[in-house]
């Protein structure tokens, strides 16, 4: 019996939907993936991925598309680069021995760009019959307990998919995917229906969606019998509405501080948070804002 329980509660696999085309970060987006991009010394992806490994995740599905091969790459071991460092007796040699061993990387192509709904469709097969997590890259959420702690947290507890959720100002509710519900606890609510992108008047809420998602197998059935909604794609957000209509599926409000990493002025303003946080960076860099701001009027 004890058995049982462990397996439905483990959560081995992560999902990482990085197909998109990164329109907003063109030209460069051309050639460097907009999850390679970097905050500081580390891509934007290795956020996600140190997040899932830290909590116990051993696979990560990564959903990626033609011309962004540099993101699988990008955790290969590179012997000839692991020798050089080590005869230099590189600092670095640590890090980057760990980027190519923490977790198994299993990409997986999606082939036409039908939304982020269709992208979690296409893990099914590598995720099989187990819970997962999903995570948005472009979403740096820093907090402790981790945001994939208090996540997996809510799915032991609740035994539903749980989706990722903070309060945003009314007037954005309509850049997000929004959820309806009733409170259960003081940071869980029971979902009563969620909406992709609603119009400011019409947002059933102001708790917006930025994952991670938590879910149990149920929601492929709901991936494949979604219909195109908001912006013609396959939103993962009716997926999960499909979903609250047959079964309790939760909301967890993450205590964590939220970047966006998913807009060129997000990403800077996100590197120089993250700098300030960094032992190795922080003087250098409150000493140039310092002397930035002087020389702003
Ligand atoms: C996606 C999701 C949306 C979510 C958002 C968070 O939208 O569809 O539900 O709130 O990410 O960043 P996108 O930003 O891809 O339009």
């Amino acid at each position: 019996m004890q058995a049982t329980v462990q397996t439905k509660t483990q959560i081995k696999t992560a999902v990482i939907t990085a197909a998109g085309f990164g329109t907003r970060f063109l030209p460069v987006s051309k050639a460097v993936p907009k999850e390679m991009l970097a905050l500081i010394d580390k891509p934007v992806i290795q956020y996600a991925v140190d997040q899932a490994v830290e909590a116990g995740i051993e696979r990560i599905i990564l959903i990626t598309s033609e011309g962004k091969e540099a993101m699988e790459a990008y955790f290969h071991i590179l012997p000839k680069l692991e020798e050089a460092l080590q005869n230099r007796n590189s600092p670095k040699l640590a890090e980057v021995q760990r980027v190519s061993r923490m977790a198994e990387i299993i990409p997986v192509i999606q082939e036409l760009p039908l939304g982020l709904g269709h992208a979690v469709l296409c893990a099914k097969e590598a995720v099989g019959n187990e819970p997962f997590i999903v995570y948005l890259p472009d979403e740096i959420l820093l907090g402790e307990p981790s945001a994939t702690r208090q996540m997996i947290d809510s799915f032991a507890r609740l035994g539903t998919s749980v989706i990722g959720v903070k309060q945003v100002p009314a007037e954005d509710v309509g850049r997000y995917g929004v959820v309806a519900g009733e409170p259960v606890s003081g940071n869980e609510i029971r979902l009563s229906h969620t909406v992709e992108k609603p119009k400011p008047a019409e947002a059933p809420s102001d708790l917006a969606i930025f994952g991670p998602y938590v879910f149990t197998p149920e929601i492929f059935d709901c991936l494949e019998n979604i219909t195109p909604g908001a912006g013609g794609e396959l939103q993962l957000t009716d997926a999960i509405d499909m979903l609250a209509k047959r079964t309790p599926v939760h909301a967890c409000r993450l205590d964590v501080h939220r970047y966006d990493a998913g807009t060129p002025l997000g990403l800077l303003e996100t590197a120089v948070e993250l700098a300030l946080q960094r032992p190795d960076y922080a003087d250098d860099v409150k000493a140039w804002i310092k002397d930035l701001a002087q020389r702003l009027d």
